[in-house]
């Protein structure tokens, strides 16, 4: 096996003729160019791969006449291949839970690192379950959820506890993420992995623990802590002030937080209480768009729960595998999250810590795309002397407060400070 620092590839981006891929694939094509970046488009097709190379062309030039690398997910003697030919694999190929194992296996036995975009918690944990203990001791970064799930929630939270450690001498005991505002669309591909998400359940009543515990992707005897579910109705933030509806991420989010703290050795302490919400407002206003918030959410989840509904609406309403928001959809989109974060310091006085991530583009796609980029890249080119080197791992706990700077160099508001 080469030397990882001699591959041909500093990255190979698997998954470019999808719609979330084709937009990491305009990203680093507008931001890097031949000699700063040594990158593949990786995909099955190469018909395809040729016609998204020739495009990118037209838009960025000469610069963006890059390699094509061929692998399909069925094939492992393709995903070895690639994985040794490269020191980081960006897959945008999903369902992971139907494309992704194998190119995981791979990049493990090849020492290759490796981001994703994957929200699915049942997939994570079966990866940690297969995966973890290799990694570890080879020292591969295999990190899922580098996108709108789950970086501003991990990296808040990481942004929160550094100052807190700093400033006050502790860590913050609880922190929150509050959804303040978002405008977005959904691709094809998303919706694809929800819908297998709910087929899978629906088949294996079991996975339901994994979906729905709180420490499901902690470690094996080290599921339990301070937090309960996920919210999933309306309620009133005493402290803040605020209504809040269930976040539709929070399921996710929440345990990559959990999963992060486990993985670095309790930094954030082994009583620390995550959560994430929606935001609606104050006074009568936010309590109505709470409720109206919830019960669109509880009525979209029970459509998409019950198989014939879901094939009707995945048939006539919601996009197909390779579509998603249009151009200027995307590029009017925003997403608005705040940190709470409470604790006591030192000298035995509370203090409270506010961190706001944000960014001006769909959360899910824009947004998504520069944050992967950027988490490839990170995993490239950047050191982090406080992370772990190797596991099944999340971006604070694989990358820290050097994709902190690197988001915020790349455009994002990533802000943190004393309330
Ligand atoms: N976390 C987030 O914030 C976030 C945001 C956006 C998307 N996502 C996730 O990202 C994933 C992709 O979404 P998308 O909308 O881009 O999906 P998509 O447009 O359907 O793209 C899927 C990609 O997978 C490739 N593919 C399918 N089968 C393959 C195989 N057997 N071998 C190799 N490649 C194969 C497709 O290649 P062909 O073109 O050859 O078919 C295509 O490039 C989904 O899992 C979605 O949930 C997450």
């Amino acid at each position: 096996m080469s030397d990882r620092q001699d591959r041909e590839f500093d990255i190979v981006l698997w998954g470019a003729t999808g719609f979330a891929g084709r937009l990491v694939a305009e990203y680093f094509a507008a931001h890097y160019g031949e000699d700063e970046l040594r990158w593949a488009l990786g995909g099955r097709n190469r018909a395809k791969l040729e016609v998204v190379r020739d495009e990118l062309m037209h838009e960025f030039g000469q610069a963006a006449k890059v390699p094509l690398v061929i692998a399909d997910a069925t094939d492992r003697p393709s995903l070895d291949e690639m994985a040794e030919r490269t020191r980081v694999v960006c897959t945008t190929v999903g369902p992971y839970d139907k494309y992704g194992s194998k190119l995981v296996a791979a990049c493990v036995d090849k020492q290759t690192d490796y981001c994703d975009l994957t929200g699915e918690v049942h997939w994570i944990r079966e990866m940690i379950d297969a995966h973890h203990d290799q990694a570890r001791e080879n020292k591969t970064r295999i990190v899922n959820c580098c996108g709108f799930d789950s970086i501003p929630s991990d990296l808040g939270t990481l942004m929160v506890q550094d100052f807190a450690k700093r400033e006050f001498g502790a860590p913050c005991r609880e922190n929150k993420m509050f959804l303040m505002g978002a405008k977005g669309g959904f691709s094809g591909g998303t919706l694809d992995s929800m819908s297998n998400l709910m087929e899978r359940l629906g088949k294996e009543p079991e996975l339901r623990r994994v979906v729905g515990h709180p420490y499901s992707l902690n470690p094996e005897g080290e599921q339990t802590g301070p937090d309960g579910s996920t919210q999933t109705s309306v309620s009133h933030d005493k402290k803040a002030d605020l209504w809040t509806a269930p976040f539709i991420m929070a399921r996710i989010n929440e345990k990559i937080v959990r999963r992060s703290n486990a993985v670095l050795g309790y930094p954030y302490g082994r009583d620390f209480s995550y959560e994430e919400t929606t935001s609606t407002g104050k006074g009568v206003t936010g309590a109505l768009r709470a409720a109206g918030l919830t019960a669109g959410l509880g009525a979209f989840a029970g459509l998409m729960a019950l198989t014939p509904t879901r094939n009707l609406l995945r048939k006539y309403v919601l996009p197909s595998p390779g579509e998603g928001p249009s151009r200027e959809a995307i590029e009017s989109g925003f997403f608005r999250v705040k940190h709470l974060g409470r604790g006591i310091s030192e000298t035995g006085e509370s203090f409270e810590v506010e961190a706001t991530i944000a960014a001006d583009s769909d959360p899910g796609y824009g947004a998504t795309a520069l944050m992967l980029a950027e988490s490839a890249l990170c995993l490239a080119f950047d050191e982090c002397d406080d992370c772990t080197e190797g596991g099944i791992l999340t971006p604070a706990s694989a990358m820290g407060m050097a994709l902190v700077d690197r988001l915020s160099d790349a455009g994002m508001t990533m802000e943190v400070g004393r309330r």
